[in-house]
């Protein structure tokens, strides 16, 4: 769902070509209704176009209909405030629905599932229902999904307090997105609601709470969310053991999202950079960090996340292959 929007086709670039999963139907919006992929859709990923999937008719999220088709698995890429409704009657109608809107994010029996940090919080589906029913499993904001990649590792040190700033791609605010005229060589200190958002996502995926502060700006640049960031611990881990930390956070089961090294320290002068978002294998799934500094029990560094990948799509499918692994793949 929401298939020709930038979420959206990160889904469809992936799931094109992917393992366990088979694309059966793309909805979108009144727009691009009963007309080809390729032709709704305004192509706007820096990698191929999946052309497995251009001739797929565009259809409206009608629940019926995708049921008599046979669908068991629904993505979604809906606004947020279009997502909860519908999110909700395809659960209810028995669908196992991975979604990256915010609607659902802090029911109490949702989980907000990052694979490789918090996978044991998948067992929540089982409050609302599944086996018996369907389920909604949410994939965090874009840029919590990077700090909480970060931080997990770093959670055995006592993470005390956490004070980030962000510096936001246009591509996290959709397409269309922003007016030229308000982003071109412009830096803007306000993104609706997200600076609360990725306070109480980072607790509730870590399971800590420590104090928060958050400030996120939208800047100029294409894809991928930098982010600077001052955590204190209550241990005080040396630059070596940091660095361990993430080198060895690899997590203990394999799916084919899951990148083997989800944090990648750069250690050169340039640090991170936005144009290393679509790096990696596979390409947008790992997070990169750079220029670590300690005072004390304070660490100071920089990180990258691909928005649309691992901030979004990507993350998701990373959850549906957990849920296949945890719960599907012996029957
Ligand atoms: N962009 C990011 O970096 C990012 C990261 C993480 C999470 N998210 C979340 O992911 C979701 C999608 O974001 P996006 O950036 O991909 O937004 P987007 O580019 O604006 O795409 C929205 C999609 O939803 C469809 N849509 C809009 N209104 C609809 C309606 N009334 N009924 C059915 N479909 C409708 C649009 O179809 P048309 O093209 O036909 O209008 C489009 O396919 C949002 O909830 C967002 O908060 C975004």
């Amino acid at each position: 769902m929401g298939a020709t929007g930038l979420i959206g086709q990160a889904f469809v670039k992936i799931l094109s070509s992917h393992p366990l999963f088979r694309i059966a139907s793309l909805t979108g919006s009144k727009t691009g209704i009963g007309e080809k992929y390729r032709d709704a859709t305004n192509w706007k990923l820096p990698l191929d176009f999946p052309e497995k999937a251009g001739d797929i008719i565009i259809t409206k999220p009608d629940i019926r209909s995708l049921k008599e088709m046979g669908i068991r698995i629904v993505f979604s890429a809906l606004p947020s405030d279009i997502a909860g409704e519908i999110e909700d009657d395809l659960r209810k109608e028995g669908f196992y629905v991975f979604t990256n809107a915010g609607a659902h994010r802090y029911d109490p029996d949702v989980p907000i599932l990052v694979p490789d940090i918090n996978p044991g919080s998948i067992k929540l589906i089982e409050e609302q229902g599944f086996p018996k029913s369907g389920f909604i499993i949410t994939n965090p904001n874009c840029s919590t999904a990077g700090l909480a990649v970060a931080l997990g590792p770093l959670k055995k040190f006592g993470i005390e307090e956490v004070i980030v700033s962000t510096y936001q791609a246009i591509s996290g605010a959709g397409y269309p997105g922003l007016s030229a005229m308000d982003i071109s060589g412009n830096v803007i200190p306000h993104i609706e609601g997200e600076e609360e958002k990725m306070a109480k996502e980072t607790k509730k995926i870590l399971d800590i709470d420590p104090d928060i502060f958050t400030s996120c700006v939208r800047v100029p640049t294409l894809y991928g969310h930098l982010e600077t960031i001052w955590v204190r611990l209550s241990g005080s881990p040396g630059e070596e053991d940091i660095l361990n930390a993430w080198e060895h956070s690899s997590p203990e089961f394999a799916t084919h999202s899951l990148t083997k090294r989800p944090v990648e320290y750069i250690n050169t002068r340039g640090s991170v950079r936005n144009d290393l978002s679509f790096r990696g294998d596979p390409p947008g799934m790992q997070v990169y960090t750079g220029g670590l500094r300690r005072t004390g029990n304070r660490v100071g560094f920089h990180l990258l996340v691909n928005n649309l990948i691992r901030g979004g799509a990507g993350g998701s499918i990373a959850n549906a292959e957990l849920f296949h692994l945890r719960y599907r793949s012996n029957k």
